[in-house]
């Protein structure tokens, strides 16, 4: 019923060399897999070029952030307007990189999920907690707090994405269980359907952290993960495509 999406963020790596020759590679690879969506997300000055690359696949194309205004004074900052002119159909919003080192709030995560939805561009809302917050039993608190906040005075959109992410997995080498995630996974949707009803069910709830082939089996076997938001190993076609390869096999509905 939901289709699967695997998403790889490239985070701030690749020169437009390695750009063209991994996006390539993915496109080779993955262009008989159906059912699902692939996207990439390179850093902004790449996003041009993977868009020539991707032109008549079945991949698309994500932006790592944006700001919300349209245009202005805002030295540093690029607008819905830009990345949707660079090929963007996605943006990825208020990753914990974002929180963490560039102080960006909920009400930040709001203003940018709500502009991405009325520039018709589909967001990816990343939510989890720290190991810290996990130790302390309030994971369901900091997350159920993220997503409300981020969601906050938006109506229902089959193009919101929502990607848990919990800190303390990302690029350590330490994925959250299946049992683990699909927990959280499951906890979101019951705040989804509070919010929206019967038609939250459409929405896609992806997990990030530590995401490899070999993991990615048993995950994407849960009801509630709907595929992934792969960092590290979207940096090697050969992880990627095998990430997205077991999901399409893999994925029950
Ligand atoms: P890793 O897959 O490297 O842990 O990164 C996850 C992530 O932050 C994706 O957005």
């Amino acid at each position: 019923m939901r289709r699967w999406l695997v998403a790889g963020n490239w985070k701030m790596n690749n020169t437009i060399e390695e750009a063209i020759k991994l996006a390539t590679t993915v496109r080779e690879n993955t262009y008989d897999i159906k059912g699902g969506d692939i996207i990439l997300a390179p850093p902004y000055t790449l996003l041009h070029g993977v868009k020539e690359v991707i032109e008549g696949s079945n991949i698309f194309l994500a932006a790592q952030n944006m700001f919300y205004e349209d245009k202005g004074a805002y030295t540093g900052e690029i607008s819905p307007a830009m990345i949707k002119d660079a090929g963007c159909t996605y943006v990825i919003i208020g990753h914990s990189e974002r929180r963490k080192y560039f102080g960006e709030t909920d009400e930040v995560v709001n203003l940018k999920t709500k502009k991405a939805l009325k520039e018709g561009l589909k967001p990816i809302v990343c939510v989890g907690e720290t190991d810290v917050e996990r130790d302390k039993g309030i994971t369901s608190y900091v997350v159920g707090i993220q997503v409300r906040k981020a969601l906050y005075g938006i109506e229902f959109s089959e193009d919101i994405v929502i990607a848990y992410e919990p800190v303390w997995a990302i690029g350590t080498g330490r994925n959250a269980t299946s049992e683990q995630a699909e927990e959280v996974h499951r906890f979101i949707r019951g705040i989804l359907k509070e919010l929206y009803g019967t038609p939250s069910e459409r929405t896609r709830i992806l997990y990030g952290g530590s995401v490899t082939a070999d993991n990615i089996g048993e995950l994407i076997n849960m009801e509630n993960i709907d595929g992934a938001l792969v960092g590290g190993a979207s940096l090697k076609s050969d992880s990627f495509v095998g990430i997205i390869r077991k999901v399409s096999e893999n994925r029950k509905c």
